[in-house]
């Protein structure tokens, strides 16, 4: 792919996730006609899940019919060309009217990350990154925190119910002991893009999808995270860990979490 192929990619999907946005915002304001159910325990579906990833998939499809779609939703196959999105992160919160949701979209070319866009409408931030290019919150460059000191560390570790729940609260036991703050917003995108911007110090999860993490780790490590090899091996199509942190603290949050961590994004 040229590059000229790339940025229009990125500019395709800027304005794609602009209305993405408003179509969201229109169902979260309606609250009652959410249409909620859940697709197991603690696992909940919303109707703006299936619209926003229908708009997306139908979009994208037409203007670039020869890259792949994974969607959390439709699911789909990896390929060379790859976009994976998340129509709604955080839909626990979203249907419950917390405002800690987003729509995450990554594009991956021959499995590395290439572009991340996540978008946040009920809080007004859009954060966008290029691999090489840095990283941006409503157009202005961002960078994780620099804090190297646990002990006034606020780390972010994810919970779902794909993961034994003693396996979690040990992690998390360990992340107290060691003297951090420990805390968990419900949404796996968010929590890295807050990395990304300095608002947390780490996050983790010892498995999530790669809806949940594949724009969200080009933009914290284009922030200058430190960040686990997530696409390793099945990591598309069955998830893994992922850990994302501010350099300082990578031995420490590797301790905590036992998941190993890079400085760059493969
Ligand atoms: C979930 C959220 C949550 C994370 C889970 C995800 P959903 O996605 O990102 O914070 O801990 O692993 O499954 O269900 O809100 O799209
Ligand atoms: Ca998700």
């Amino acid at each position: 792919m040229t590059p000229a192929e790339l940025e229009l990619r990125y500019y395709a999907v800027l304005g794609l996730v602009g209305e993405a946005s408003r179509m969201a915002l229109d169902y979260f304001n309606r609250n009652d006609s959410l249409g909620v159910t859940m697709k197991g325990a603690q696992d909940w579906l919303t109707i703006a899940d299936g619209a926003v990833e229908s708009f997306l998939r139908e979009r994208l499809s037409t203007l670039f019919p020869t890259d792949a779609v994974i969607g959390e939703e439709g699911g789909g196959e990896a390929s060379d060309a790859v976009w994976i999105i998340d129509p709604i992160d955080g839909t626990a919160n979203f249907a419950r009217n917390d405002r800690n949701w987003c729509i995450s979209i990554g594009f991956l070319l021959n499995g590395r990350p290439e572009i991340g866009v996540i978008a946040a409408p009920a809080l007004e931030e859009l954060y966008c990154a290029r691999r090489g290019q840095g990283a941006t919150m409503n157009g202005q460059t961002i960078a994780v925190s620099g804090g190297g000191e646990i002990g006034r560390a606020c780390i972010e570790l994810g919970w779902s119910t794909r993961i034994p729940v003693q396996n979690y609260l040990a992690m998390v036991e360990r992340g107290y002991t060691a003297g951090a703050a420990v805390r968990r917003a419900g949404s796996g995108a968010l929590g890295i893009c807050h990395v990304a911007n300095g608002r947390t110090d780490a996050y983790a999860e010892l498995h999530i999808n790669a809806w949940d993490v594949a724009a969200g780790l080009l933009i914290a490590s284009e922030a200058g995270a430190a960040v686990n090899d997530f696409f390793a091996g099945d990591g598309i199509s069955t998830g893994n860990p992922v850990l994302c942190c501010t350099p300082a603290l990578a031995a420490e949050l590797e301790a905590i979490t036992g998941i190993v961590s890079q400085r760059d994004i493969r």
